[in-house]
């Protein structure tokens, strides 16, 4: 079966899909919010851009750390939950990242695995291009992506999961250059089945495209905790660019 070349919007835009990332949640946003705020040394009052934001867990806590934040996400079931939480510090509304963003910003953030979706390598150059044209001199981009290699020889062909009384079917192959999840729900009876696609960028292809828009790479962490990045043991590849 064919995956359509949008399964993006379909299941992020779908409840089953918070459900089972659930685990993916507020601390563990805020661990790395922390982390990452320290490390750049993002003066406080700065304008920092959450793209895709989700239901912006990271975009929530940055705000109450006392930046001015804007989450932006192509869902609208996730950015109308987003909204309940805005402030004077703290925007959302609905964006696909491909789009230009028509202002500038001192920070540009695309975490949890949000790159790599698209079937063409210059849709992904988009994104990037648009980012870099968005940011204010001097200032960082930074790119929370999966660590492909480790992902590659770990993926698991095949599991379920049971959250929340709700029946995960996964299956994973690699197929055409990507990661591809194929998730089959079972909610008391009702299936239904979705795709999820990641782009097997590993950290050499990710330097060409950096390099094609003119980013420089100043940091490369393999974690949370901003520790190394190890291709063979670290769970994620987040780039800091400018
Ligand atoms: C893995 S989630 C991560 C969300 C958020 N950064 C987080 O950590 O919770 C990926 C997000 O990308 C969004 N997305 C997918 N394609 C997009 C696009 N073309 N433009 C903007 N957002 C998109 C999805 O709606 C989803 O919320």
């Amino acid at each position: 079966m064919s995956i359509s070349t949008d399964w993006f919007v379909s299941w992020f835009d779908s409840p089953y899909y918070h459900i089972l990332y659930k685990h993916r949640n507020n601390s563990e946003a805020q661990f790395f919010m922390n982390n990452l705020t320290a490390f750049l040394k993002i003066p406080k009052g700065a304008s920092i851009i959450d793209l895709p934001c989700g239901k912006g867990r990271h975009a929530k806590y940055l705000s109450e750390l006392g930046y001015k934040v804007t989450g932006l996400d192509l869902s609208k079931n996730s950015i109308a939950e987003a909204k309940n939480y805005e402030s004077d510090f703290l925007h959302f509304d609905v964006h696909d990242m491909r789009n230009p963003l028509n202002q500038k910003y001192d920070a540009i953030l695309n975490l949890f695995t949000s790159f790599g979706y698209f079937n063409t390598d210059e849709e992904d150059l988009l994104v990037l291009s648009n980012f870099k044209k968005a940011l204010k001199p001097g200032c960082f981009a930074v790119i929370d992506f999966i660590n492909i290699e480790k992902a590659i020889h770990q993926l698991v062909l095949k599991e379920t999961k049971i959250i929340d009384g709700i029946e995960f079917n996964i299956t994973k192959k690699i197929q055409e250059g990507f990661i591809v999840k194929e998730i089959t729900i079972n909610d008391k009876g009702s299936i239904s089945k979705f795709y999820e696609k990641v782009k097997c960028i590993n950290f050499e292809k990710i330097k060409k495209y950096l390099e094609l828009v003119g980013f420089d790479l100043y940091h490369t962490f393999g974690n949370y905790n901003l520790e190394k990045f190890d291709k063979k043991t670290s769970d994620r590849l987040i780039l800091v660019v400018r």
